[in-house]
């Protein structure tokens, strides 16, 4: 199973984006959370002030390693070695209540999730969440989906799922907040666009 080429680094998110995370979501305090691609396990370690127990994945061996490392003080943190898109993986989420990414997701392996994890499961998700998949909040760039997953049929009805205002204006945003990279992120979502509608 794939693990990207970009891994992007190891500790992308601050860890204060999860306690506002969880606070903009409730999140109760018997939840588990799980961080797909959880780099040295600072999100893990971070939720654990707040929920019951976590969950992290790392397909890099080095990060795996340090993450095991880090994490082995806390009984309630697992983190597993390799692809969270594997079958096996998928077997070990089932009760998470809440997920965590940056990395970019495929439509076909977050139907598979959705499949197995409990209803109301949030997926929160850095950036536009995967095409044709309807988010239920938005939080800055984070977007929160919610099993069952809706989804769009229409580009304009996606569109319109992910902010107030058209294509244009979406590709404004995204050209105005990623400087480096904005051309790749909107070539991205035109290819989605064209894939899905
Ligand atoms: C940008 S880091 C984010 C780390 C942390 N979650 C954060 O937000 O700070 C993304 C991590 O996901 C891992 N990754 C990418 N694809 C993966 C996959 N399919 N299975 C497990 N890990 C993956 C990468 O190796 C990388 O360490």
């Amino acid at each position: 199973m794939p693990c990207v080429k970009n891994k992007g680094k190891a500790n992308a998110t601050s860890p204060s984006d999860i306690t506002k995370l969880f606070n903009f979501l409730r999140i109760k305090e018997n939840s588990t959370f799980c961080d797909l691609g959880c780099g040295n396990a600072k999100l893990c370690i971070k939720s654990i002030t707040r929920v019951k127990k976590a969950v992290g994945f790392e397909c890099d061996a080095k990060r795996y390693q340090t993450a095991k490392k880090r994490a082995k003080k806390f009984s309630n943190i697992r983190i597993y070695k390799g692809s969270y898109e594997t079958k096996n993986s998928l077997n070990k989420i089932r009760q998470v209540d809440v997920f965590f990414c940056v990395n970019e997701i495929d439509y076909k392996f977050l139907k598979k999730l959705g499949n197995v994890v409990k209803k109301r499961t949030y997926f929160i998700q850095y950036y536009l969440p995967s095409c044709p998949v309807k988010p239920q909040y938005k939080h800055g760039w984070y977007y929160i989906m919610k099993t069952p997953f809706r989804t769009a049929k229409t580009k304009n009805e996606w569109i319109t799922s992910l902010q107030n205002g058209d294509l244009i204006n979406l590709k404004k945003k995204i050209r105005s907040y990623f400087k480096k990279d904005y051309k790749e992120r909107i070539q991205d979502l035109e290819e989605e666009l064209k894939a899905n509608f």
